[in-house]
């Protein structure tokens, strides 16, 4: 089974992030603030701190944002300059990413998971690659992709993050086989499976570590769940003829899916924040003390 090496990540932000309406009738939802960053940001550092080298962004239309985000803002600068910002200055060139690592291509129209990713063929080639969903943020320490990029390097194959949920009507939802750690072995995956037909409750988190030939069953995808062409079904055919295996990883899941996901991240990642946690766990006690 390949073990090539991983170099390359999916970000698919085609989304129209009309759980989060208004705050995404003008921005795209990976541009929102999780506390002092873009959720995006987030995703880009954990695939950044598990190696990746280049990130493909699957985007749609009014997602011009992203690419700008990611690139020089001269007038910005300039005027930070100006002013004697420097520290400010040096903030951003150091979020700057070397020329030519990062891509952008559009899916035209919502087709669903599996389609989005399927629109980054051309630029993921033959080798394995990784799909980082943007509403799903990890907290975890190496980072999730870093967790699964170590299993990767043992096994091989295909592997994609599990966490338990309480609503597997959610999610992509797996049935496993056997366990070694936090490694499974599965039987099989379903897209968003009615309550009581649900075969675990150990949902696909959102990162993924898929080899190229999924490329070629997605081509041929029927649409599934939703009407929508899933990722799921694709990986469920690809793991009939290759090694496939879940990692239960340590760490947690923000889902920034809608509006109360993004207030529990933005409290998380505010706690969690290594200069300003202290602080704002004081902003947040205060605010709910004037609550009562
Ligand atoms: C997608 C995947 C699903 C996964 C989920 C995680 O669903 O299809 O398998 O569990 O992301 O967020 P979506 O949220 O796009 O409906």
């Amino acid at each position: 089974m390949s073990t090539k090496p991983l170099r390359k990540a999916v970000l698919p932000v085609a989304g129209l992030g009309t759980r989060v309406l208004p705050a995404t009738k003008a921005i795209p939802k990976e541009m929102l603030p999780v506390f002092d960053r873009p959720a995006i940001q987030y995703v880009v550092d954990e695939a950044l701190a598990a190696g990746i080298e280049h990130i493909v962004f699957v985007t749609g239309r009014n997602k011009a944002a992203i690419e700008d985000y990611f690139d020089r803002a001269y007038e910005l600068e300039d005027t930070l300059r100006l002013k004697g910002k420097t520290g400010l200055v040096q903030e951003l060139e150091g979020d700057l990413r070397p020329a030519g690592s990062m891509s952008f291509v559009r899916q035209q129209s919502p087709l669903g998971l599996g389609h989005a990713v399927w629109c980054a063929r051309d630029l993921i080639g033959d080798e394995p690659f990784a799909v980082m969903l943007p509403d799903m943020l990890m907290m975890a320490k190496p980072s999730c992709l870093a967790q699964m990029k170590e299993a990767y390097d043992k096994v091989g194959g295909n592997i994609i993050a599990v966490e338990p949920t309480d609503t597997p009507e959610q999610y992509g939802i797996i049935d496993p086989e056997s366990r070694d750690g936090r490694l499974l072995r599965m039987k099989g995956m379903v897209e968003k499976p009615k309550r009581e037909q649900a075969p675990s409750n150990l949902f696909i988190s959102g990162r993924y570590i898929l080899q190229p030939e999924i490329f070629g069953l997605l081509a041929y995808q029927q649409a599934g769940a939703g009407g929508e062409i899933q990722l799921t079904d694709a990986m469920a055919r690809l793991m009939r003829s290759q090694s496939f295996h879940a990692l239960e990883y340590d760490g947690r899941t923000y889902d920034c899916g809608d509006k109360l996901g993004y207030l529990r991240a933005t409290a998380a990642f505010a706690l969690a924040h290594e200069e300003l946690g202290a602080m704002a766990a004081e902003t947040l006690r205060a605010a709910l003390a004037d609550e009562k």
